[in-house]
């Protein structure tokens, strides 16, 4: 049980369940206000997770709008790693800032998969985010064929040591990352609990051997085709520290079923 584990922990506070919205390239800025309107009026007794929504640019101002002085924060998709300049279509940790946004994902696989974004890019926007102060996801996971030719462990460990290169331990405990085999997002299919709790166990490990003890405070989220049906035995697992949802978070009704079945 979740309860057990987070007992064991020597800050209970650390590893709080975290469930966070990717909206990708859905809802307009009206459709996110009417949505988040309705979602904010249901989360008031949720208080054993942190949440958060992460909407597109052009809704990230409607979002805050929305949320402000309830228990869901905002975030952005992606962000770019210098102050400004001649950077057609990328915006800068400040522009998010004045917004009042709090989050980032960083490294999605969409990102690495469709735009080419490397580990380097990853790495680069990631030292960005944390030095403007906002909380960072970032994605890893391997494809259908790494998983099958049982490459998962060790694509998983280059994207960790890769996208994490430079961190010191005070900064990877702001970071929030997110296994997301890129065959489970928007497939309906997810790796067992077990397989993977086994992957989360092993960036864990990894995150001891460059980090030390602070890895038992890094949240780990699990992506990929989470809804009401999978999330509760995936956060039950031992190294699941949330959910990263896609399809179901777009939705009040599913995100809110969701939601409810992540017992404290
Ligand atoms: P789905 O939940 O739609 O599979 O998407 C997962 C995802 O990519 C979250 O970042």
């Amino acid at each position: 049980m979740k309860t057990s584990k987070l007992n064991a922990d020597p800050n209970p506070n650390s590893r709080r369940l975290f469930v966070a919205g990717n909206w990708k390239m859905h809802h307009n800025a009206a459709e996110t206000k009417a949505v988040l309107d309705e979602l904010r009026t249901q989360v008031d007794e949720i208080q054993h997770l942190d949440l958060a929504v992460c909407v597109p640019y052009t809704s990230l101002a409607a979002a805050v709008a929305v949320l402000d002085g309830t228990r869901i924060a905002v975030g952005a998709q992606n962000v770019h790693w210098m102050v400004s300049g001649a950077f057609t279509g990328e915006v800068s940790t400040d522009m998010l800032k004045e917004l009042g946004v709090r989050y980032v994902i960083l490294g999605h696989s969409e990102r690495r998969e469709l735009f080419g974004e490397t580990d380097m890019h990853i790495n680069l926007r990631l030292h960005a985010a944390l030095n403007a102060g906002l909380l960072p996801i970032v994605c890893v996971g391997e494809t259908a064929k790494q998983r099958d030719t049982k490459l998962t462990r060790a694509v998983v460990s280059s994207q960790i040591g890769g996208c994490l290169a430079g961190l010191d331990a005070e900064q990877i405990e702001r970071v929030t990352l997110a296994y997301e085999p890129v065959w489970a997002i928007g497939t309906g299919v997810t790796p067992s609990p077990e397989d993977a709790q086994g992957v989360h166990a092993d960036i864990r490990q990894q995150l001891h051997r460059l980090f030390g003890d602070v890895a038992e405070r890094v949240r780990i989220q699990y992506g990929g085709s989470v809804n009401s049906k999978t999330v509760a035995a995936m956060l039950e697992q031992r190294d699941i520290d949330g959910a990263l949802v896609g399809n179901a978070s777009l939705k009040v009704p599913t995100f809110r079923e969701l939601l409810d079945k992540i017992s404290p």
